[in-house]
């Protein structure tokens, strides 16, 4: 180590304070904090600092709003409005499939402070009758959508690559968790790994900030992260080698996603489109989801954090949000475009800044947790490469496709795991009754299609009671992706029958009046 050059390194950008506590560190402790200065580029953070403030703030949130249109008709394919292409569009994914031509790619290095766990959000078990986790539901999604592709395209082998990537929070626990699960049936060599960057957070005077003595404050560097790790780890080389041409990317907490859907993919490439976006309509001015929308002519999200409360309560003539497209978090790419985007776009894109309560160590080495926001985390965003697509918008419905995953239970009423727990049952609940099956209570009375509730007049003004009563009224079915990828192939399974709750459909077979779970 040479310590000189670092000093002189760290006082050419104005950080020299991070080694204010060197001679109180154990020499382990020095060896650590000097390998990760080392290796950090701090002209380069203090630019991405210099940039990230320059563009974020009250006045240029106003800018944005005020450069805001909403979607083009032409650029949106619905799954409700064009019900007649659909099939097509599927036809032409599962086409696309079954040529190997498709890998998925998993969001995995958030830190999911929200929900408040200290483990891969993933790993999250909401409490279904099975106790299966997201990384479960969606692995098996995966095997399933291989096995339907090789009966209905007559493939011998069709193989979904999964990429997941992690961040230096979650790597070690996520491999940990798959490999001890066994990569819940899916080949290993099909399951690759790779990491995000990290970046420091700053004061808002551009120093970054000491957590302890030796270590420096890092966050992952936000999903847009995503361009510079694959091309830091060679992946878009290990998809040409599979033959990969077009990647869907998604977000972790949703647990009602379609991974790797084909009439998504379908969608895209019958428009030719680099790049999509999957949406649902968003109906309450407040909720936090981005929404797509162009910005100065160009396809964009922004994001809930970005937008002014007067521009989200904006209403079109027919009484909709004007800004009413969603941002799922689920995006198609063709192979060309994200190599383009690596190459050419992603330096282009600047940091976005959140300002956080960040703790620190004061000048006399005190461990100090603010009450108040102290400095900035920047983060790109994965969609932030849109203006520079060919683009399309895929439009589905909230029931089938979007029930996030964000915050624990004690919060208030929405995403959280009661939530998706209940939509997951209540899409189940759908497909059995699509499929002609019907539900029963204990003396055999058939139970309504749609739960009703208790007495006349029961109904209450409290939107989280209502809620709650919904869930407590919850017919309880969950059917393992191994056996319905999508609703398909359960009539032959329960059309014409009669079952007491809790259903259970999977690769053992049907369980009925299920107490505590398999
Ligand atoms: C995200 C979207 C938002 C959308 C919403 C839908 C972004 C920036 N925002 O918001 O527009 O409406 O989902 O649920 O995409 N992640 C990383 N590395 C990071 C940070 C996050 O991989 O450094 C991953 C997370 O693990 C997660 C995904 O990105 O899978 C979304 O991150 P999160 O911070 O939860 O985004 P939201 O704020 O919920």
């Amino acid at each position: 180590m040479d310590l000189d050059r670092l000093e002189e390194r760290l006082a050419e950008a104005g950080q020299s304070h991070l080694l204010r506590f060197w001679d109180q560190l154990s020499p382990e402790e020095q060896a650590e904090l000097a390998h990760e200065l080392e290796g950090m580029n701090f002209i380069e953070i203090n630019t991405f600092f210099k940039n990230a403030v320059a563009t974020s703030g009250q006045a240029k949130q106003e800018q944005v709003d005020s450069r805001m249109e909403p979607l083009p008709r032409e650029v949106l394919g619905s799954v409700t409005r064009d019900r007649e292409s659909l099939k097509e569009w599927e036809a032409e994914g599962l086409r696309c499939i079954s040529q190997n031509k498709v890998a998925v790619l998993l969001l995995a290095g958030g830190q999911g402070t929200r929900l408040g766990v200290s483990y891969p959000k993933g790993m999250y078990d909401v409490g279904l009758p099975s106790h299966k986790t997201l990384f479960q539901l969606q692995a098996e999604r995966i095997l399933r959508l291989e096995q339907l592709v090789e009966q209905q395209q007559h493939v011998n082998q069709c193989c979904i690559p999964w990429y997941i990537m992690t961040s230096g929070r979650t790597m070690e626990s996520t491999k940990e968790f798959f490999s001890k699960h066994k990569y819940f049936g899916l080949k290993e060599e099909n399951v690759i790994f790779f990491q995000q960057g990290m970046l420091p957070a700053m004061d808002f005077s551009g120093k970054i900030i000491l957590e302890s003595k030796g270590k420096l404050s890092l966050a992952p560097d936000g999903n847009g992260g995503l361009y510079r790790a694959l091309g830091k780890h060679k992946i878009v080389e290990d998809m040409e080698r599979r033959g990969i041409a077009y990647v869907h990317v998604y977000c972790v907490d949703n647990i009602l996603v379609k991974v790797a859907d084909p009439a998504f993919i379908g969608l895209c490439l019958l428009k030719g489109a680099d790049c999509g976006a999957k949406v649902v309509e968003k109906t309450n001015p407040t909720e936090t989801v981005g929404v797509v929308c162009k910005v100065s002519g160009h396809y964009q999200v922004v994001e809930y954090s970005e937008i002014t409360l007067a521009t989200a309560e904006k209403r079109s003539t027919d009484g909709r949000l004007m800004f009413n497209a969603a941002n799922l978090a689920n995006h198609f790419f063709s192979l060309p475009y994200l190599k383009d985007v690596i190459n050419a776009y992603e330096p282009q894109l600047l940091y976005h800044v959140a300002q956080k309560k960040i703790p620190y160590v004061d000048t006399q080495g005190q461990l100090i947790n603010p009450d108040k926001p102290n400095g900035i985390k920047m983060e790109k965003f994965v969609f932030d490469i849109f203006q520079f697509a060919k683009f399309v918008v895929y439009e589905v419905l909230r029931e089938d496709e979007f029930a996030p995953l964000k915050k624990a239970d004690s919060q208030d009423g929405k995403d959280n795991p009661t939530t998706a727990r209940h939509a997951l049952m209540s899409l189940h609940h759908r497909w059995v009754l699509n499929a002609g099956g019907h539900f029963i209570d204990e003396n055999g009375t058939r139970l309504p299609a749609i739960p009703r509730r208790g007495p006349a007049g029961a109904h209450s003004h409290d939107d989280s009671q209502n809620l709650k009563d919904g869930m407590d009224l919850q017919i309880k079915c969950e059917i393992s992706p191994l056996v319905s990828y999508g609703g398909e192939g359960l009539e032959k399974l329960v059309h014409g029958r009669e079952f007491q709750p809790t259903l259970i459909i999977d690769e053992s077979g049907i369980h009925e009046n299920v107490k505590n779970g398999l």
